[in-house]
Formats: C-alpha cells, sequence, structure tokens
C-alpha cells in the first residue's frame, strides 16, 4: 500500500474524498492534516473526526495545521459548503476527538523524512501546511514520492474570482512556495478537470451502502441546487475527490508539464495560476498539470470503490 497523507480543509468535496481515499483500501494512510479553508481549522478538524468517525475508522491520526494563510486573513466558502462545512450533513453527530498533538506541517516533514521516498501528499485544501513545511524544511522536496493537489485553474475561469480558483486564491503566497519549492513529481488537478466530474443522483443511487449514499445525498443537496442555479446542470462538481481518484489511478487524467507561476500582487487576479503553455518564459517545467479527464473511468471507480 502507498503511503499518504491527506492535507484537508474539510468541506463537502473533501469529505467525499477522505471517505474514497480509505474505503479504497489502496493507501496507507499515515494521518490527515488539516488546514483553514472552506471552514475555519477547528470545523475542518472537527468535520475530519466527524467523517472518520462515520466510516469507523479510528487508528488515522488527525493532525491540526495553520489557521491561517500565510499572509492574508481567512476566506471561508459557507456559501457553498453550508454554515457547518457539510452541507447540514452529520449536524449532531458526536464528535469523536481523535485529534493527535502536533503541528502539521512538522507531522508532514516527518513522515517524509521517517520514509524517505515513500511518501505521498493528496492536498485538498489551500497550500499552507506544505508551503510551512518547505520553509521549514526544504530537503523534504527531494524525499517525498509525489505532491497531488487539488487547486487553480490553468484554461478556464476561476470559482472564486473571474480568475481564481479557490485554494489557490485563499493563500496564493503558499502555492508560490509550492510551485518553485523544486518537487520532483508535482500534479495538479484544477477546475480544468475538475468541473467535468460532475456528481449526479443517478450515482449515487448506485451506492449500495444506503447509510453512506444518504449521507453524501443530504451532504451535497444545496451544493447542487447552487451548481443548478448557476451551470444550469442537477450535479456538482467533485473536485476533491478527483485528486484522490487520480493518487489511485493515474490514468484517469491526462498530464502534461509546464511552468506554472501563480500571481500574488494583483488586486484582480490574485490567485491565478499563469501556465507557459509555448515556454515563452524558458523555464524549467515545475508542474504536471491535469488537462483531460476520463469522467466515466473515474465514477466507475468512484461507485466500485463506495460499493466495495
Ligand atoms: C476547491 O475549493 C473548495 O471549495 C473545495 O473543497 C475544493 O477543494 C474547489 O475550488
Ligand atoms: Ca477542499
Amino acid at each position: 500500500k502507498d503511503k499518504v497523507i491527506l492535507d484537508v480543509d474539510t468541506g463537502i468535496d473533501d469529505a467525499i474524498g477522505i471517505i474514497l481515499a480509505v474505503k479504497s483500501q489502496k493507501f496507507d494512510i499515515l494521518g490527515i492534516t488539516t488546514v483553514n479553508g472552506n471552514v475555519s481549522l477547528d470545523t475542518a478538524t472537527s468535520n475530519t473526526c466527524k467523517i472518520l468517525d462515520f466510516l469507523g475508522v479510528d487508528d488515522i491520526p488527525v493532525i491540526k495545521g495553520a489557521s491561517n494563510p500565510i499572509l492574508r486573513n481567512p476566506f471561508f466558502e459557507h456559501r457553498i459548503h453550508g454554515a457547518d462545512g457539510l452541507g447540514g450533513a452529520l449536524k449532531n453527530a458526536p464528535i469523536k476527538n481523535q485529534i493527535s498533538d502536533g503541528f502539521a506541517p512538522d507531522f508532514i516533514i516527518n513522515s517524509i523524512l521517517s520514509f524517505p521516498g515513500e511518501v505521498t501528499l493528496i492536498l485538498t485544501g489551500p497550500l499552507t501546511n506544505l508551503a510551512l513545511a518547505v520553509k521549514k524544511c526544504p530537503q523534504i522536496t527531494k524525499h517525498v514520492k509525489e505532491v497531488i493537489f487539488m487547486g487553480g485553474v490553468v484554461k478556464g475561469v476561476g470559482n472564486v474570482t473571474p480568475t481564481a480558483e479557490f485554494n489557490t486564491y485563499v493563500d496564493p503566497e503558499a502555492a508560490k512556495i509550492v510551485l518553485h519549492a523544486g518537487f520532483q513529481t508535482l500534479i495538479q488537478v484544477g477546475l480544468d478537470i475538475t468541473r467535468k466530474a460532475l456528481l449526479t443522483k443517478e450515482h449515487i443511487e448506485l451506492l449500495h451502502d444506503k447509510r453512506l449514499a444518504q449521507y453524501i445525498s443530504e451532504s451535497t443537496s444545496d451544493y447542487q441546487q447552487k451548481y443548478f442555479a448557476r451551470y444550469g446542470v442537477h450535479a456538482c462538481a467533485m473536485h476533491d475527490p478527483l485528486a484522490v481518484g487520480i493518487a489511485i489511478q493515474r490514468n484517469l487524467a491526462t498530464m502534461v508539464k509546464h511552468y506554472v507561476d501563480v500571481e500574488t500582487k494583483s488586486e484582480l487576479c490574485d490567485g491565478q495560476l499563469v501556465c507557459d503553455f509555448q515556454n515563452r518564459l524558458n523555464k524549467q517545467a515545475n508542474l504536471h498539470v491535469c488537462l483531460e479527464i476520463e469522467v466515466e473511468t473515474f465514477f466507475n471507480l468512484f461507485v466500485r470503490i463506495l460499493n466495495s
């Protein structure tokens, strides 16, 4: 099994990503680290504990990380994820505390250095924890196996501002540190493909575990309505589960390596990824950018794992 750390800002789709990762049985999940993002650090952390408890899992440590972006103020996404971050699902679930001591960036560093070349990071929130880890211990970039993050958009439009995706918008300084850290394999799963991974009622109906189906249906129901209001489709995007899916099965996505930077100094465009498709800057490629995705294969995998 591949050793992984999930780094999450547990909102609706992060939670489904966690479920997919746990149920896939593909990973030895060393820990789940939490970060400020969709919701506050504390809410992201308690949502993560709720989901693990829902899955009956009590042997994965949850480690808290950054409560703020590197330089900026938090910017929550309650419009999409609801006041509690899970769209109102598991509202009354008791929070079984499985929070471990420690700080997420240190946990990331120690795990990578303990298992050099073996640890994959899957990040589905702002990149603050990883950026802090890189700052503190730059050599982790040489010892991590792979880094896969959900964030940014390179060809399409943003989902917070006209040009920026939420995770890179919330902490562009962190994204900049990560992009320029010198990772061997840094994979971006951005809106260009995640917007195509649309979960519908029909997918949920295929799930055998009715408790799980009920949870996903309840958690995504408002999110689907928001999606309908904006895009006119009865569905919602599985941004974060797709990053997990690509970690499970790499050939779901077609990726190309390019030089990519992020805007941090523009009132209008902060958080926008700029991909040098034509190598005009003549810089070394730093990011595997996912441009196409096998949507049907992803949902077959998704349903198969959730039914296992
Ligand atoms: C990303 O932002 C969050 O709202 C989602 O959890 C996902 O990580 C999509 O832009
Ligand atoms: Ca997220």
